[in-house]
């Protein structure tokens, strides 16, 4: 969490970072500030959005002319969100300043040595101490400033992607990673750092992805990268490949909306040169060198957080019925701290939309110590999960912007079902002719959301009836399981709603007595193996006055008697069913979001991209 950019070169740099602040303003917002490097180093910063910072600067800004800078959106963790919390941070002869993603977690040690040496500190964040930490090794090194900063890396524990100047060195910046992302644009005689690409992607598509303990130095002359022990190494060069419309909001009202839409094109995206269902065949190019190990695993491990964990569980059933390879899914956060049992050769598949997800990245190194085959299922290229794991599928779904995922959860689900069909046709779990008629159904999937996202005015008016409930109930059965907490998960997210999901058979055990005729309840009831048992847990609901609205496959005529709405999805095979029916709900939550005046695209407390524990 949190968004840093910085700027060297020859242009006015607060123009570019604000610029860059607001493209990474998912990652968080509790506040922001900027840095500029002119006769000194002028600080300006905020608590709010970008846009209050900018309010904030007014007509002060005709003046930051400098052509360096860095810049900062916080996601707060050391310290409650405020002006003074806000970065950047200067050390205590103000000469140094700093912006910082990450959490440095022996900071209260290090804060208390420093104290003891006399220095003081403004505010309650653990960067300051970091800031602090290196204008003493400077002061008793008098050296420059990367030598100071590699020197505090070493002794500094947790994670970390920092900027620095020093108004003692004014044309060079400093900036370093151990855990959380950093990526330098270059271009003519300038340089662009950023959390992620898309600040970059206006200026140059040619990148270096810092990888962790790695030191990038620029100056006027030089762009050096350093390792920790001071020795020089190469940086590798890649080119990115993102469009600026990908990350812009297109005549939508919110990147989330426009999200939910692009969803037939990032699907037939994540499906492109992979899946040919006249030939039957499907080709998955980053899984080769280790596909035997994955086609025969013997068991699969699935983590991952929020929305990906939820793709995760739909996966579980595909596998187990496609494969008939035993799979467990986990949370990446309770998995690395539960010693796990994991063998070597344990097959892992990481699932995550940013491929920065701090808990899910530490579940990947654990696993991999214990000898286990990495797959990562990601979205962001060049990210870190994707780097770390042995190998894997993009989803190519595009940038996901709006906090609340949606077009990743379908993208993931596409790749996992391409993965798990693979895998059957080599195992020989499922007949040629199963394998043809699958790949056909999943071809066809694009063109059934596109259906769906035609009720959106439906949904809308549904919506509107409810935007003033306090819970929600949401229950599905089999593969619409996963999808009830899914569908909960976005409500609460962006409406703040409280919202359960459940598998409807356990409503008996427990939710039931909530059921009120305050108390709508979505049911996922399409058609499939579980549909009669459903229909019977809506009967339950109805006997209890509670308000049913029901997910039904087109042409359902009992369901609509009984269910007060009703929203239709078009039939598929009821494993590629959460591809469709999740996309009413993500809708539902949206429009009901919406009507309840909240920021849709950044809810409150939330970020996208979760780097700290
Ligand atoms: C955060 C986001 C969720 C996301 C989860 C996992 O909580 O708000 O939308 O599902 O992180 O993120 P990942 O990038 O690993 O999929």
């Amino acid at each position: 969490m949190c968004g840093i950019v910085a700027y060297f070169g020859n242009r006015p740099a607060y123009p570019i970072i604000v610029k860059g602040l607001k493209r990474l303003e998912y990652r968080g917002y509790d506040s922001a500030g900027v840095a500029i490097q002119q006769d000194g180093i002028v600080v300006h910063k905020k608590q709010g959005k970008v846009a209050d910072l900018e309010k904030h600067i007014g007509k002060a800004a005709d003046s930051l002319k400098g052509t360096i800078g860095i810049g900062h959106t916080r996601w707060a963790t050391h310290g409650e969100p405020s002006d003074i919390n806000a970065h950047p941070h200067r050390s205590s002869d103000g000469k140094l300043s700093i912006i910082h993603n990450g959490i440095i977690e022996n900071y209260g040690s290090l804060k208390k040595e420093l104290t003891s040496k006399g220095y003081t500190f403004k505010s309650d964040t653990d960067t300051e101490v970091l800031i602090t930490f290196i204008q003493d090794i400077l002061s008793n090194t008098d050296g420059t400033i990367e030598n100071a900063v590699r020197i505090a890396l070493t002794q500094v524990i947790g994670a970390y992607a920092i900027a620095v100047m020093s108004e003692d060195e004014p044309r060079k910046l400093v900036a370093a990673r151990k855990g959380s992302p950093l990526v330098i644009g270059i271009g003519k005689g300038e340089y662009f750092l950023a959390s992620d690409a898309t600040p970059i992607i206006e200026y140059t598509n040619e990148v270096v992805y810092l990888n962790d303990e790695e030191i990038a130095i620029i100056t006027d002359d030089e762009f050096l990268i350093k390792d920790t022990k001071d020795a020089q190494l190469n940086p590798y060069i890649q080119i990115v490949d993102m469009e600026l419309e990908t990350i812009e909001k297109g005549g939508y009202a919110h990147f989330m909306l426009k999200e939910i839409f692009e969803q037939p094109q990032s699907i037939t995206d994540g499906m492109r040169g992979r899946l040919n269902a006249e030939e039957g065949i499907l080709t998955l190019g980053g899984i080769r060198e280790y596909a035997d190990q994955l086609i025969n695993a013997e068991r699969i491990i699935i983590v991952g957080c929020g929305t990906s964990w939820h793709a995760g569980l739909v996966a579980e059933y595909i596998f187990e019925e496609f494969c008939r390879i035993p799979v467990e899914v986990e949370y990446a956060s309770e998995f690395r701290y539960r010693n796990p049992v994991i063998k070597k050769g344990d097959v892992v598949l990481a699932i995550s939309q940013s491929g920065e997800t701090a808990d899910t990245l530490a579940a990947i190194e654990l696993a991999k110590k214990k000898g286990a085959i990495i797959f990562g299922i990601v979205n962001t290229v060049g990210s870190s999960i994707a780097r770390t794991s042995h190998e894997g599928a993009y989803l190519h779904a595009g940038p996901e912007i709006g906090v609340a995922s949606t077009k990743a959860f379908t993208a993931q689900l596409t790749v996992l079902s391409m993965i798990a069909l693979r895998v059957a046709k080599n195992k020989g779990t499922i007949t040629d002719r199963k394998y043809r008629e699958f790949l056909h159904e999943l071809k066809s999937i694009p063109n059934k959301v596109k259906r769906v996202l035609e009720s959106s005015q439906k949904i809308e008016l549904i919506s509107d009836l409810f935007k003033d409930a306090k819970n929600f109930l949401y229950l599905g059965r089999g593969y619409n399981f996963p999808v009830a907490l899914e569908g909960a998960l976005k409500l609460k997210e962006i409406s703040y709603i409280h919202a359960e999901g459940y598998p409807a058979a356990e409503m008996k055990h427990g939710p039931i007595a909530l059921i009120d005729e305050e108390m709508p309840v979505v049911f996922i009831a399409t058609r499939d193996s579980s549909y009669d048992k459903v229909v019977s847990n809506i009967q339950e609901v109805k006997a209890r006055k509670g308000v049913v609205i029901a997910v039904v496959t087109e042409g359902d005529v009992l369901i609509p008697k009984m269910a007060d709405f009703v929203i239709e999805v078009p039939a598929t095979h009821e494993a590629f069913m959460p591809l469709v029916s999740v996309v009413p709900l993500q809708l539902l939550s949206y429009y009901i979001a919406v009507l309840r005046g909240c920021n849709v695209d950044q809810p409150r407390n939330l970020a996208k991209s979760v780097t700290v524990e």
